[in-house]
């Protein structure tokens, strides 16, 4: 059985103060809560502030991306290692908003990958198509090449942790959710394609989230289907009292 995982991603609010008081809310409302799991993002800046509020409760904490280098003169960049000493799990990596304005590819999220697992960080692939993909009917095969190309020369044995979030990119704060029954095909899809890449064993492990305008009216009936494994969650992960109600779908 797969564990479900429910992870916030922040992208571009809160600072650190923020970050505790929101950990400081969040935390008693999730107490007790050990049949999933729950992982935060906030940008680099609170991690390690929301790090040492999240000691002594469950919730784990992610960044939202990271770069492939273990170190070296790279302004602005941010490496694995570092990213693993702020006390961080997991990593967000190739999230479309990434892809869209900073100019990330599935060539740049192969090493991102990579870059990740190597250092022992748990990956969460984003993947999706836009509404013109969708609408030209390339859904399945957008989301073949960027898993193709993105697990290209990566291994099953290192991808033990692999988490890959289904985000179809006209769903994502646009208040538009994929139905779903829309989710549960790409998803089932996706599972497919990673058990033709790294075989059947890994791609029964994998964790697929959906993403893409989750909240806690539709997180139950998402969490339905056969193949969704947990959401990422931007805007409803950035009050205490929605992520909690999405972190507690019965
Ligand atoms: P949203 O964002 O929940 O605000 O649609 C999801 C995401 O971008 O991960």
């Amino acid at each position: 059985m797969r564990r479900p995982l429910i992870a916030g991603n922040w992208k571009m609010y809160k600072t650190s103060a923020e970050a505790v008081d929101f950990v400081r809310q969040l935390a008693p409302l999730v107490n007790g809560v050990n049949d999933r799991d729950i992982m935060i993002a906030p940008a680099f800046p609170a991690l390690e502030a929301a790090a040492a509020a999240l000691k002594s409760t469950a919730i784990a904490l992610g960044a939202q991306d990271l770069f492939w280098e273990a170190e070296g003169a790279f302004t602005g960049q941010v490496a694995p290692r570092m990213l693993a000493a702020c006390g961080c799990r997991y990593v967000i990596i190739g999230h479309s908003e990434r892809r869209q304005y900073f100019g990330e590819t599935d060539e740049t999220v192969r090493r991102k990958l990579q870059a990740a697992v190597q250092v022992g960080l748990i990956p969460v692939m984003c993947v999706g198509e836009t509404e013109k993909e969708r609408e030209a009917g390339q859904t399945f095969p957008i989301l073949d090449k960027q898993l193709q190309n993105g697990l290209k020369g990566l291994i099953a044995d290192d991808l033990a942790s692999l988490v890959i979030a289904y985000e179809p990119v006209w769903a994502i704060g646009t208040g538009k959710t994929a139905t779903a029954d829309q989710a549960q095909e790409a998803h089932r899809f996706i599972r497919s394609q990673v058990a033709q890449l790294l075989g059947f064993p890994l791609a029964d492990a994998t964790r697929i989230l959906y993403g893409g305008s989750v909240k806690p009216e539709n997180i139950a009936e998402l969490m339905a289907m056969a193949d969704i494994d947990g959401a990422l969650v931007g805007g409803a992960s950035l009050k205490p009292d929605s992520f909690s109600r999405i972190v507690k779908f019965s």
